[in-house]
Order: C-alpha cells, then structure tokens, then sequence
C-alpha cells in the first residue's frame, strides 16, 4: 500500500484523509500540532474504514517521524483569518506553518510528492518548492481542480444536466483573479459557449470565482472542505495509480505561457512522477492577460511573503 501524510488533521485533512481511505488509495498518516485531534480524527476514520470493509489504515500523531517514506505529502496546515487579523498576518503565520511542515516533512521523505492545499494557494506552494529544493513537478497546489469542480457544478446546474457531463478548466491564481476558461468548457465535448448566452457564462465565471466566499458566508466559521479533500484525493489517485489526468493545478511553469519564478494554475498532467507535463493551449488574448495578471498579483504576494519571513 501507498503511503500519504496529511499535515493538519483540520477539515481539509480529515476529509482528504476518508476519500483517500476509502478508495484504499493509500495508508494515511494525519499529523496535527494538536496530535489529539489527529488521533481522535483517525480513531474515527478507522472505525468507519471497519465498517466499510476498507484495508487502508489511519494513523493520528504529532510526530513528524511516522512520515517517513510517504510517497505523498499533502499540506493543509494553517490558520483561518481570525477578526482583528491582517491579510500579512495570516500571510505569515501560514508561511511560517508551511516552511515548517515542508522542512520536517522533507527529511523523512525525500522522493514524495507534495500536494499543498493551505492559502494563499499558489505563495504557499511557491514556497514549499523553495524549502524542500524538490524538483518543480513535485511540489503541487491544488485549487484549479477545485475551481474547476465549482464551475462544473453551476454549469450543470444552469444547464439543468448531469454533472458528470460537464468539464470545466479554470486556470490562474487561487484568489479573484482566477482565470475560468469557458471556451475549454465543455457539456459533452460542446464548448459552453455554444450553449449558454454570453451574460448567462459571465455569471457562472463570477459565481466560480467567487465560489469559496459563496460556501465561507453561510457556514459562518471554516470554509469548504468536502469538495477540497475530493479535490485533493483526485489529485493523489492520478499520481498514485499514474492515471495521467489532465488537471488544473498550481505549479511553476518556469516559462510556460510566458510565466515563470511563480506558481500558477497551469493545465498539467498529473502521474506517477507528480506533474508531469504542463500542457500549453492557445489562449486568447484576453485570456492571455487575465492570466498574466493573476500571475502578477501572485508574483507580488511571494515578494510580501518574501519581507514578511526575512
Ligand atoms: P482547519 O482550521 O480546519 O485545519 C487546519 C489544521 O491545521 C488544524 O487542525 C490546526 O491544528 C493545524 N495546524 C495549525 N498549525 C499547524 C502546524 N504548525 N503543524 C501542523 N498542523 C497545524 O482548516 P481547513 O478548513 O482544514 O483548511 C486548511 C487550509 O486549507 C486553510 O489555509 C484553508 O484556507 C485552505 N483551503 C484551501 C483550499 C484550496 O482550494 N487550496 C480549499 C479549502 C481550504
Ligand atoms: C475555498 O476556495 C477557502 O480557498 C478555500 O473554499
């Protein structure tokens, strides 16, 4: 069996840890700086997994050493924004979570691939490529295939048609500036621009956009985490099983679509040897800029994190 450790037994983690188990995709390691939580978490994931008939196995601790030799690190370690705390504030609290999780992970586990989930997305998983000096393909940030996913559902949803025959691609930085594509867009291989009036598409684009202040507003405390934890088993069943999916997902293009000394939303393949290949399609020029842009904002976001930790 595969192995993947989850730093931050949170929802995200907790929620990635349950998909992941209950495909039997891996064995689990949840670590948590309140190790409690990690073992309560798996205690109960456990005992669902027993009577699902499921083989994998969860394992809650605060020790970093029961990572070693995972194949996959996933991090979603952090802090939410607390009233009273500035966007810096938690720039640098959850900078410094994930320079830690990345550095102690990383010892015990030099060929993993890590998939990182913690916001602000594409600084954080910028950053976890600097601290652990993996090779570019093997540091991920997931949120395109949740953006995606989100496009997906109120496209479905406006069409009044199965989700499953619809696929979305939303490139760009996880943030306001992500980048939908709906020409890429698709019901059944039918651009959805052929099927829905421009306004109708500018909506469900916004709605994407806007998808996880959507979910934040009526929860009231915490943010999403069952599409996040699907999104990120996604992520680690096409590299585990070396599936080959083409997905949105944050890497550094180092020079793909013009783009580099970022991490970006970029349509990457993802396998055995994490993200493969990023695949360059033709944008069009309004599509170019609003990358381009989202890239921008991201490249200046680094530079903040950058100050902050010096
Ligand atoms: P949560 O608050 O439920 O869980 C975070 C966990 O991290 C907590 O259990 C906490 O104890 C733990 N933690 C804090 N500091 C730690 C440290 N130094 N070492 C180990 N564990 C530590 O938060 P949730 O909802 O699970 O979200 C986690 C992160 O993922 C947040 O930053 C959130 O904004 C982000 N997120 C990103 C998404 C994306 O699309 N990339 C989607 C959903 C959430
Ligand atoms: C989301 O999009 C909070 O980034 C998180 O739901």
């Amino acid at each position: 069996m595969a192995k993947v450790s989850i730093v931050g037994a949170g929802a995200v983690g907790a929620t990635a840890a349950q998909y992941i188990t209950q495909r039997s995709l891996a064995d689990v390691v949840l670590i948590d700086i309140i190790p409690d939580t990690a073992r309560g978490k798996s205690l109960d994931l456990q005992q669902a997994s027993a009577l699902l008939g499921e083989s994998a196995t969860v394992c809650g601790t605060g020790d970093y050493a029961l990572t070693a030799d995972s194949d996959i690190i996933v991090i979603t370690a952090g802090v939410p924004r607390k009233p009273g705390m500035s966007r810096d504030d938690l720039l640098k609290i959850n900078a410094q979570i994930v320079k830690e999780a990345s550095a102690k992970t990383i010892q015990g586990s030099p060929r993993a691939i890590y998939i990182v989930v913690t916001n602000p997305l594409d600084v954080m998983t910028f950053l976890c490529w600097q601290t652990t000096g993996l090779p570019t393909q093997r540091v991920i940030g997931m949120a395109g295939v949740l953006d995606s996913a989100r496009f997906q559902t109120f496209i479905a949803e406006e069409m009044n048609v199965s989700s499953a025959d619809v696929r979305a691609m939303v490139l760009g930085g996880h943030g306001d500036l992500m980048v939908p594509i709906p020409r890429y867009s698709t019901v059944n291989g039918i651009p959805v621009t052929e099927l829905l009036p421009h306004d109708r598409v500018e909506a469900l684009c916004a709605r994407t956009r806007d998808g996880g202040a959507e979910i934040v507003g009526l929860l009231k405390s915490g943010s999403a985490y069952y599409a996040p934890g699907a999104s990120v088993a996604l992520m680690v069943q096409s590299i585990l099983l070396d599936e080959r999916r083409l997905l949105p997902c944050s890497v550094n293009p180092r020079g793909a679509y013009g783009l580099k000394d970022v991490c970006i939303g970029l349509p990457v393949i993802l396998g055995r040897q994490g993200a493969e290949q990023v695949v360059s399609v033709k944008l069009k020029r309004v599509e170019k800029r609003a990358l381009a842009e989202s890239a921008k904002a991201v490249l200046g976001a680094i530079g903040q994190m950058k100050q902050l930790l010096s």
